[in-house]
């Protein structure tokens, strides 16, 4: 299970570190609390502000990190069993195929007009983001919404492919999330007893604060320094080191 402490390392930042979160940062988009950039109700009233976090956010403009890269080994070496992402940055999808990935939280590469319901490539809009228009439906004129879950909508269907996954789990990796929102949160609840939880985060969280359980597991601290301990701790040093330069120097050809 993973949230948006991965991709503060990419440069995006997180929604709920003091100073540095987005919740602490949107003082240009006027808005009457900070959630309300998430909220349907508001959104219908102003898109523009959405639509200027998603110009920031379009996937493009970001580079996965080594927390990205350590779950891509886990998949490579057949570990990885299901990641759950709250995150709409889509980094996760740099190597991991779309069969092991659950985006809890939706993604930018579809949306969905909020009149008639017509589906959409996200790409189909990509230039109206960037231009800061809008996206309008060609057929009703309604706003076009990317399908990132907004609070109070039904999470993706794959979400509930938890109810099989987590009993099967034979150990649970959760990194960079403040685990304040759910359902999401409670995943972290639905694995065997028996089963170790790992924490890779600055700071405690969720049940990990609240209602820790004897073979829970917390490396408290910065998620890149966390992840280059149990890579080291499991041998995989190298093997991380050639992936990221494999993948930096596709990016460069
Ligand atoms: P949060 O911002 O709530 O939590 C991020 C967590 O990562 C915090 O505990 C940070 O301390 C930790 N963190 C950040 N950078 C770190 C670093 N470099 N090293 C160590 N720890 C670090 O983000 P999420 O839990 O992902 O909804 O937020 C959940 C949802 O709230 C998001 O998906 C979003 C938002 O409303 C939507 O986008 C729809």
């Amino acid at each position: 299970m993973v949230g948006a402490g991965i991709s503060t390392p990419s440069g995006i930042p997180d929604f709920r570190s003091p100073g540095s979160g987005l919740y602490s940062n949107l003082e240009q988009y006027d808005l009457p609390y900070p959630e309300a950039i998430f909220e349907l109700q508001f959104f219908f009233h102003n898109p523009k502000p959405f639509f200027a976090l998603a110009k920031e956010l379009y996937p493009g403009n970001y580079r996965p990190n080594l927390a990205h890269y350590f779950l891509r080994l886990l998949h490579d070496k057949g570990l990885l069993l299901r990641l759950y992402t709250q995150n709409i940055d889509g980094l996760e999808r740099a190597g991991i195929p779309a069969s092991k990935l659950v985006e809890a939280h939706g993604t930018f590469a579809s949306a969905t007009c909020t009149v008639c319901r017509r589906s959409f490539p996200g790409e189909e809009f990509r230039v109206d983001v960037m231009a800061d228009r809008v996206p309008r439906c060609p057929i009703c004129t309604g706003i076009i919404k990317p399908d990132i879950i907004f609070f109070g909508e039904q999470l993706p269907q794959r979400f509930f492919l938890y109810m099989a996954d987590f009993p099967m789990a034979d150990l649970l990796i959760i990194i960079g999330t403040s685990l304040e929102v759910e359902p999401f949160a409670s995943l972290s609840e639905a694995s065997r007893r028996s089963v170790p939880r790992v924490l890779i985060n600055r700071e405690l969280v969720g049940p990990f604060a609240w209602s820790p359980r004897h073979n829970d597991v917390a490396q408290l601290g910065d998620i890149i320094g966390g992840v280059e301990m149990l890579v080291k701790a499991l041998g995989w040093t190298e093997e991380i080191e050639d992936l990221v330069q494999r993948e930096t120097n596709k990016d460069v050809l």
